[in-house]
């Protein structure tokens, strides 16, 4: 006998008589083990079959043959008791009703005269002063363009008689004179460009021409494209009854206070980047006809590449955001978060990345965004307030993606939640009427559209400053 059996030898009973005897006695106790069991597979069937909670469970499948893909793969990741229900699309409705416009045709045809340079803007204006290597030349690029003959620009809206034109394009290259004395003649301050500059170029506009007095400038354009936008200048006021084409437009109040961001002064523009616009790297070279990259595929979730990344969550810089961009986003290995990358990497990766993050900086937009929206890189904006370029004839958030600042934390999530035929949506529409914002594209026809809309001249064609007919339907702009 064992010592086993020495201590419970009393109890030799088998299990089967054992279990017997309880099922005749206490056959309560046997729900127990019935309950326990019937629970854990429940449990583990329920883990087999369920999608994780939605925002974490990974990008689904392409199925690109089923039309409602979006609605079945959304309801997948929001599981309800309750099978979706996916009806047949609505009909296409009648071009006047829809939204987007096809910016093909015009919503106006204006003139714009563009005043020649002269020595009385002040000397700059016609000294050979060479390309800044800036970000802010997006007016040097609409001068030329305006001044260009053979562009379609030219050819669309300029006219070389002030008589017959609806709006007057000044020349001022504020920026420019700027960054000349900034950063190649390294003179810190205003560099007296209210003397030198600004005051000469208003006073030969207002004072040797009578078009400005005429409405009081009203129908006159210039072009501020840095974050200050016409605060750089003292003569500021003699500029106000001006259109501004700036790069900053910010629905915040502090900022419409300050006179930076004029909600229904300005055109919002697109800025100049000094990848595209001085290096002129040409998206085109890396990838095909469609967007996708000629070698290898989009294998980076999100990319960022920016100065600062020493910023605190409180600091007003980036509103914060960069804080986490630097302090964990950058742990994740389908990340490309940096300071800085040469152009040939950064061009590279702009070829490999499905998402590029812009998140504000000193101003609400960055001009990240356009290399982006070049390279077909599906945009991520956070920047609250922000206004977009041409929001009125663009549909944005079909091509980007937007963060509110209270959710930056929860980028990461918020990126993967996107379903692989969502993200394929956006960044077709991107590559398809995205890019047309840029500079090198339609930003003329765009900001044409918006001054269409300030001079109340929508579906008019100018035969000369008092008179314009109707515009006929079929009209289309290169
Ligand atoms: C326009 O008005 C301003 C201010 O009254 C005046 O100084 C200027 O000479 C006027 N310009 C012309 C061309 O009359
Ligand atoms: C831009 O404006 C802000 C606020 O008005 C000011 O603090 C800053 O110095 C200005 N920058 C330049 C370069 O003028
Ligand atoms: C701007 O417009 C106002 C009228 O709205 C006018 O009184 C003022 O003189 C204009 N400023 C300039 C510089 O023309």
């Amino acid at each position: 006998m064992s010592d086993y059996n020495r201590f419970y030898g009393k109890s030799s009973t088998s299990l089967p008589s054992l279990i017997k005897s309880y099922w005749r006695t206490k056959r309560y106790l046997f729900l127990i083990p019935a309950v326990l069991s019937i629970w854990s597979i429940f449990l583990l069937f329920s883990h087999i079959t369920s999608t994780d909670d939605p925002e974490f469970s990974l990008e689904k499948a392409l199925h690109p043959d089923t039309e409602d893909d979006l609605s079945t793969s959304t309801m997948e990741r929001n599981p309800t008791p309750y099978k979706a229900i996916v009806l047949k699309p609505l009909p296409p409705q009648a071009n006047v009703y829809q939204w987007p416009p096809n910016i093909q045709n015009p919503l106006c045809l204006p003139k714009i005269f563009v005043y020649p340079d002269s020595p009385k803007m002040g000397e700059f204006q016609v000294a050979e002063v060479p390309h800044m290597g800036t970000n802010y030349i997006a007016e040097q690029i609409l001068l030329k363009q305006l001044r260009n003959k053979e562009s379609s620009v030219y050819k669309n809206y300029v006219t070389e008689n002030p008589e017959e034109a609806d709006f007057f394009y000044i020349p001022f290259l504020g920026s420019k004179y700027l960054a000349d004395c900034w950063f190649t003649k390294g003179i810190k301050g205003d560099c007296d460009v209210d003397k030198k500059y600004a005051e000469p170029m208003m006073n030969h506009i207002q004072r040797d021409y009578h078009y400005w007095n005429r409405t009081f400038g009203r129908d006159h354009i210039m072009t501020h494209p840095m974050d200050n936008t016409s605060n750089y200048y003292k003569s500021k006021a003699r500029m106000q009854n001006a259109t501004f084409l700036t790069t900053v437009g910010d629905k915040r109040v502090a900022f419409t206070v300050d006179g930076r961001s004029r909600r229904y002064d300005d055109i919002v523009i697109p800025s100049a980047t000094a990848l595209l616009n001085l290096a002129f790297v040409n998206p085109l070279d890396y990838l095909d006809a469609d967007g996708h990259p000629k070698t290898g595929k989009r294998d980076v979730l999100a990319l960022f590449g920016g100065r600062y990344n020493d910023v605190k969550p409180e600091d007003d810089y980036s509103a914060g955001v960069r804080s986490l961009l630097f302090n964990g986003l950058d742990q994740q290995p389908d990340y490309q978060i940096a300071t800085s990358w040469d152009n040939s990497k950064y061009t590279e990766l702009l070829t490999r990345t499905k998402y590029g993050l812009a998140p504000q900086g000193y101003t609400l937009d960055t001009t990240r965004i356009w290399e982006y929206i070049a390279f077909g890189v599906v945009p991520v904006v956070i920047a609250d307030g922000i206004i977009e370029p041409f929001e009125d004839d663009l549909d944005w958030d079909s091509f980007i993606v937007r963060i509110r600042r209270r959710d930056a934390h929860r980028m990461d999530v918020i990126l993967r939640s996107i379903s692989e035929e969502e993200y394929e949506r956006k960044r077709e529409i991107l590559w398809k009427h995205g890019r047309q914002v840029l500079l090198d594209h339609d930003a003329w026809n765009l900001i044409v559209r918006a001054l269409c809309r300030k001079g109340r001249l929508e579906g008019k064609r100018t035969i000369d400053r008092n008179h314009h007919e109707l515009l006929s339907g079929d009209v289309t702009i290169q």
